[in-house]
């Protein structure tokens, strides 16, 4: 079956596809032709998500699904949450995000965290949602390079290694976006 994944960013494609598995033909937007930025102006990773999956689905008439993902903090009330992408100002990079988390954590002893994903898929012309979390603690200091985004600084719960120092079957596995995946995967193999 072929699905559109409404991302422009080919780690998450590749993500993504490895727990799709081969059965499915995934195409990114490069794929269907769609090179512009599908606006994100929602306040919400739902109503970012149903935005970005809608935009497809009108313009490009394919079943698709879309997903928007926040880093909430509990010290810092939920921050960097649905901004997570753009924490440290536009056009900020991945470094630049996490240097300004370890900024407003520093000597803050409560370092509880977690990542949610909100997956919102459109098939035929229907919408469904499907949630993934995982919780952690945010490090004091980067560790590891693989993965990406504030991966060098999220510890999950029962692991000793960050995100970044993980190979990426054992991320996919326990990530907020591996598990709202999962969910999206058994709705599509049961239906
Ligand atoms: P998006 O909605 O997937 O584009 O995610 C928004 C932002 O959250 C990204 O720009 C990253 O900074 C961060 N992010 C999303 N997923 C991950 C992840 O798996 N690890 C670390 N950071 C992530």
């Amino acid at each position: 079956m072929k699905i559109v994944f409404a991302t422009h960013n080919l780690h998450k494609k590749s993500e993504a596809a490895a727990i799709l598995g081969p059965q499915w033909e995934l195409l990114a937007l490069p794929d269907i032709g769609c090179l512009e930025d599908i606006p994100e102006t929602a306040d919400t990773l739902q109503g970012n998500a149903l935005q970005k999956a809608h935009y497809v689905f009108d313009h490009f008439h394919a079943n698709c699904f879309a997903d928007d993902t926040g880093l909430e903090i509990e010290a810092l009330d939920g921050a960097p949450g649905v901004f997570s992408a753009r924490y440290a100002g536009e056009g900020c990079s991945y470094s630049d995000n996490v240097q300004k988390v370890l900024r407003e954590m520093k000597g803050i002893t409560n370092r509880k965290a977690c990542f949610k994903t909100v997956v919102a898929l459109i098939l035929d012309g229907q919408e469904y949602l499907f949630e993934g979390r995982v919780d952690g603690q945010i490090l004091t200091t980067p560790r590891g390079s693989e993965g990406f985004g504030y991966d060098p600084v999220f510890l999950p719960d029962g692991f000793d290694k960050s995100f970044a120092e993980m190979d990426a079957s054992l991320k996919n596995s326990i990530s907020h976006r591996g598990r709202a995946m999962q969910k999206l995967i058994s709705f599509l193999q049961n239906r």
